[in-house]
C-alpha cells in the first residue's frame, strides 16, 4: 500500500510529500533485501531502460502475439504489476485495454509518466497492491518476476489471485530455466541486481497453488540477444472463487 512520508525541508513551513511503501515495516529480511536491491537498481537505469526498449514491442513478433491474444480476451480494469517505464502498459492500452501500471521503482514510474502522459502509473509493490479483493479483470506481470527469489514467489501469486475477480485473467512473461545470475552492470550502468529464471512447471504449480487455472503455456527458444528460452503463461480465476 502506498503511503506518504512527510518531510520538512527548506523553511520550517515547507512540507514535501514523499511516497514510501508502507508495507516495508512488515517485510521479512529476504523480501526487504530483494525489494530494496531491485528498486535501487531500476531507479539508476530508468531513463536508459526507456531509451533502449521504447520500440521493442514493435520489433518483437512474440510480444505482439501474446499481448494481442490477451488484449482480445481480457476485460478491465487491468493492472500491469511491475510496469517499468510503461512500454507494455502503453501497448495494451493501444489495443483497447483499460490498464494502468504499478512499479516498485519511483524512477521507472517518473519515466513512464513522461513517456506516456495519458496513462496512469503509480509506485507500489505487487506483493501488496493495496487494492480490494476481486477488483481487477486482469493482472499482467511481464518480466517483473525475474528478480523475485523463489521463496517469495508464492506470496506474489497469492496477491495476484486475491485482486482478480472470478473470470479475471493473469498474464505472465518470464525467462524460462533454473538459473540465478547476479548482474553487476545493466543498461549501461553499474548496478547490482539478481535475475532468476523460472521453470514453467514450477510457475504452473504456483498458479494452481494460488487457486487459478492455467489456460495457456508457451515456451520458445532464445533469440539474439537473449540468453535463455522465454516463457509466457495465462491463467483465469475460476468462477465462484472470491
Ligand atoms: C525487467 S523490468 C520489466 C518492466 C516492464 N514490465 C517491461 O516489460 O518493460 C522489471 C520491473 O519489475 C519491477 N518490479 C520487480 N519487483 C517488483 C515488485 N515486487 N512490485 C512492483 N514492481 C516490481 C522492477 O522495478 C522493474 O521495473
Amino acid at each position: 500500500m502506498i503511503g506518504f512520508l512527510r518531510l520538512r525541508s527548506g523553511s520550517a513551513d515547507t512540507v514535501d510529500r514523499v511516497p514510501i511503501i508502507e508495507h516495508n515495516r512488515r517485510m521479512t529480511d529476504p523480501v526487504r533485501a530483494y525489494v530494496d536491491k531491485t528498486r535501487v537498481a531500476y531507479d539508476v537505469v530508468a531513463q536508459s531502460y526507456a531509451d533502449l526498449l521504447r520500440d521493442s514491442v514493435a520489433e518483437s513478433t512474440w510480444e505482439r502475439l501474446v499481448l494481442g491474444a490477451y488484449a482480445e480476451i481480457v476485460r478491465g480494469p487491468v493492472v500491469e504489476a511491475g510496469c517499468g517505464t510503461g512500454r507494455i502498459t502503453a501497448h495494451l492500452a493501444t489495443c483497447g485495454v483499460d490498464i494502468r501500471g504499478v512499479d516498485l521503482s519511483p524512477g521507472m514510474i517518473t519515466t513512464a509518466r513522461a513517456e506516456y502522459p495519458g496513462l496512469d502509473f503509480s509506485v507500489g509493490s505487487f506483493l501488496e497492491l493495496g487494492l480490494p479483493d476481486a477488483s481487477l479483470g486482469g493482472l499482467v506481470s511481464w518480466y517483473s518476476l525475474v528478480h523475485t527469489p523463489p521463496e517469495v514467489l508464492p506470496r506474489a501469486f497469492t496477491e495476484f489471485a486475491r485482486v482478480l475477480r472470478p473470470g479475471g485473467r493473469l498474464l505472465l512473461g518470464y525467462k524460462a530455466g533454473n538459473a540465478k545470475r547476479t548482474l553487476t552492470s545493466g543498461y549501461g550502468h553499474a548496478i547490482e541486481l539478481d535475475v532468476y529464471e523460472h521453470r514453467p512447471e514450477h510457475i504452473a504449480e504456483l498458479i494452481a497453488g494460488a487457486g487459478l487455472t492455467e489456460t495457456m503455456r508457451l515456451v520458445r527458444a532464445a533469440e539474439e540477444p537473449e540468453r535463455q528460452p522465454q516463457a509466457y503463461a495465462m491463467a483465469v480465476k475460476p468462477p465462484g472463487r472470491g
